[in-house]
């Protein structure tokens, strides 16, 4: 374990990075979005082939989306220019002016955003009477997924033909993303509205996740706890939350159902990752043995306050100048890992048995970090056991991990420099996943 804020070379890399996507845009007023979604992906590592639609032209003009993209845009199948079969104007191999076969060749995906009511319609129609649809309908369907972004006002989404197309789009084999809730260009607020641009980018990084733990239910507590003196004081600590948000992220994107038991933090709830909120160790405890009994892995990455004030006042202790301090007394909280893991299903988990809990613990160090981890994970009873040193992960987007189970002492990042968060988060769970048997 050594300096922070040291970046690996894999995580300099961005997270679309190797990949090539087309990004068609048709009519509506969401195409101001796709702008910067294209932006977001470039920066992320991605090369991004744009293809507009008449229609889209009306929102958005071709000369942005190129400078944003780098490449010229394509928006008619009569369009002369050569293009070559992996999407670059003039570039390497054979060129010839078929825009609508060539431009998807080589493509890791087309993402279509936004995508109207009318486009939707159209695809599942297969026609093709301008470039974008006639793309579309090419593709090679076994190797460039197509992706929609549907934008439109909430009537025509609430459409029976509207649903009715997204069902049989779907059943097509085409990935069609959620729709916003809220305020409407047209003033009307309901569902409809295209995702942010960083909605759609974060689903087409979990989209490209290998699903490593597809079925699998995943448990995790983050944050502090609270333990209230009275109605308005209280004791926490300094825990961020990030690492264990982090991880319910990594762990949706590779497929699992995710549950996250959140201590009072002010994060973002990470896509498709359903969020509990909770201020004590013992509402925390609460919800976690609920939660745990449907649960096929638990994270305990939670930094729960060991005790509580014995008696929380029920008014705000008064200081009225009488010069008196208050006494107070502590009681030990509920050891929530240490109850799951001791459960029927943990101590299952523990031996390796199918139907068991797999229980992960973290272990918030000052010093003696691999002793104290090996140490820990024996009086919690888990297979394995994520050490760090709190006072300098707590509230940080970089850490450094040692993983210990039984027999081995993996550190993470590898070469035990620290990283993101976010990169030991995706490693933890891909060695999870490979723990269960299923590597990614
Ligand atoms: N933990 C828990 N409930 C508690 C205390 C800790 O579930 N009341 C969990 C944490 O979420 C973490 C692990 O137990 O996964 C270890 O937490 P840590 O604070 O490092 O250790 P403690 O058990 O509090 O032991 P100590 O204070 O002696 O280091």
């Amino acid at each position: 374990m050594t300096a922070f804020n040291v970046r690996t070379k894999s995580e300099l890399t961005g997270e679309l990075s190797g990949k090539h996507i087309v990004l068609g845009l048709s009519g509506g007023i969401a195409a101001y979005k796709a702008a910067e979604l294209c932006r977001a992906m470039v920066k992320e590592g991605a090369t991004v082939q744009v293809v507009m639609t008449e229609a889209a032209e009306h929102f958005m003009t071709k000369v942005t989306m190129q400078a944003l993209s780098g490449r010229q845009v394509f928006g008619s199948q009569w369009d002369d220019t050569p293009v070559n079969v992996v999407g670059s104007v003039n570039g390497e191999g054979i060129a010839n002016n078929m825009p609508h076969i060539n431009l998807t060749r080589g493509a890791d995906a087309i993402v279509i955003a936004p995508c109207s009511a009318d486009f939707m319609a159209k695809l599942l129609h297969g026609r093709a009477d301008e470039l974008l649809s006639l793309m579309c309908l090419a593709r090679p369907i076994a190797e460039v997924p197509l992706i929609l972004a549907p934008a439109m006002n909430r009537e025509m989404w609430a459409n029976p033909a509207t649903q009715r197309n997204v069902a049989q789009l779907k059943q097509d084999g085409i990935t069609v993303l959620e729709v916003g809730e809220g305020d409407q260009a047209c003033g009307e607020v309901g569902d409809g509205r295209m995702l942010e641009a960083d909605e759609i980018l974060a689903d087409l990084i979990a989209f490209f996740t290998p699903k490593s733990l597809l079925g699998q239910k995943v448990l995790i507590t983050a944050g502090p706890t609270y333990e209230a003196i009275d109605p308005v004081r209280g004791i926490t600590n300094l825990s961020s939350g990030k690492m264990g948000f982090a991880i319910a992220r990594a762990a949706v994107e590779a497929g699992a159902d995710v549950t996250l038991i959140a201590g009072p933090v002010s994060l973002p709830t990470p896509r498709g990752v359903k969020r509990v909120d909770v201020k004590s160790a013992q509402n925390m405890l609460l919800a976690s043995v609920k939660y745990a009994n449907y649960a096929t892995i638990f994270i305990a990455s939670a930094a729960v306050a060991d005790w509580r004030p014995a008696n929380s006042a029920d008014h705000k202790l008064k200081k009225e100048g009488s010069g008196t301090v208050p006494q107070l007394s502590f009681v030990e909280n509920p050891d929530i890992l240490a109850t799951i893991a001791q459960s029927e299903r943990g101590k299952k988990g523990l031996s390796g048995m199918p139907d068991g809990l797999f229980c992960v613990g973290f272990a918030a160090e000052s010093q003696d970090l691999l002793a104290n981890a090996q140490a820990k994970r024996i009086r919690k009873g888990v297979p394995l056991l994520v050490g760090n040193i709190g006072p300098a992960t707590f509230g940080q987007d970089d850490n450094a991990l040692l993983l210990v189970d039984a027999k081995t002492v993996k550190e993470l990042p590898e070469h035990g420099h620290a990283a993101s968060k976010r990169y030991l988060a995706q490693q933890l769970v891909a060695d999870i996943a490979a723990r269960l048997g299923h590597p990614a």
